[in-house]
């Protein structure tokens, strides 16, 4: 996978395909193999760029702390980068959605549509931010594994193995400490962005597992229903991942929704 030097840092990236651009923007600990079902459905009609994150994946690392600003700031370089003059349909998982806050804030025009999937406006409790810190302290001292160890049972909460659940501990453990650590940091002091909601222009599908532990189905309709132009959908038989859960059915809504939106 070819990579492209941003903001300091080389991001290795999956840039395939032609036509309308989709952005996919991967969660915690995970990298651009979270969506290689999407991308593999996508790629014959879409421009499909699915890039790992600093700190994740092929990526190169900056430790200490990333905010969900400076993840922004990248995704904004590497489109540039790599020459992507037109509007991209912004895709984002749970960090990734984290993300596509503060993206909107330094250029709106630069999306087109907006896929959600698992995620939420709202900033971490005191508690949870804390409890963030510590993992972050944990993970420098233990490795990666401990971000698998505490992340796997609240992703797939009924003790499911498979496929899905080995693919998401190898994301997680191939990732490097610092990177893990640096965004859990970043995590922790994202700020409330519920006030962009209601100023959200732009064709919008909010998508939910209907078991996610992280971001709870309620939450997540609660805050679609503050997006004007937006569909929420609860995915049967996921829990926080349904790319990976379940990608036939995320693979058909996505497809649905893109020819809607052209
Ligand atoms: C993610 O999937 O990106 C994380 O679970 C988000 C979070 O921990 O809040």
């Amino acid at each position: 996978m070819p990579t492209v030097p941003v903001n300091g840092v080389e991001l290795n990236v999956i840039d395939r395909g032609a036509g309308q651009p989709i952005l996919f923007v991967h969660g915690f600990g995970l990298d651009h193999r979270m969506w290689l079902p999407q991308l593999e459905a996508l790629e014959d009609s879409h421009r499909v760029i699915a890039p790992d994150l600093r700190g994740f994946g092929g990526s190169g690392v900056a430790p200490g702390k990333v905010t969900m600003q400076q993840f922004a700031e990248d995704l904004h370089g590497l489109l540039s980068a790599l020459e992507v003059d037109e509007p991209v349909c912004y895709c984002g998982l749970s960090m990734g959605g984290y993300i596509c806050w503060p993206f909107l804030r330094q250029n709106s025009s630069a999306v087109s549509s907006l896929v959600l999937c698992d995620t939420r406006a709202i900033p971490d409790t005191p508690k949870a931010a804390e409890q963030r810190l510590l993992l972050a302290d944990a993970v420098l001292k233990f490795g990666s594994q401990a971000a698998a160890g505490v992340f796997i049972p609240q992703l797939f909460p009924d003790g499911q193995s498979g496929q899905a659940v080995e693919d998401v501990r190898t994301m997680i453990t191939d990732a490097d400490p610092e990177g893990l650590a640096a965004a859990l940091r970043g995590m922790a002091e994202r700020p409330d962005s519920t006030d962009l909601l209601s100023t959200i222009d732009v064709p919008t599908l909010v998508i939910c597992g209907t078991d996610d532990r992280i971001t709870p189905l309620s939450e997540v309709r609660a805050m679609s229903e503050g997006i004007s132009h937006s569909q929420f959908v609860e995915i049967p038989d996921a829990g926080h991942i349904p790319t990976v859960e379940t990608p036939e059915a995320v693979n058909a809504l996505l497809q649905q929704f893109l020819c809607a939106t052209v």
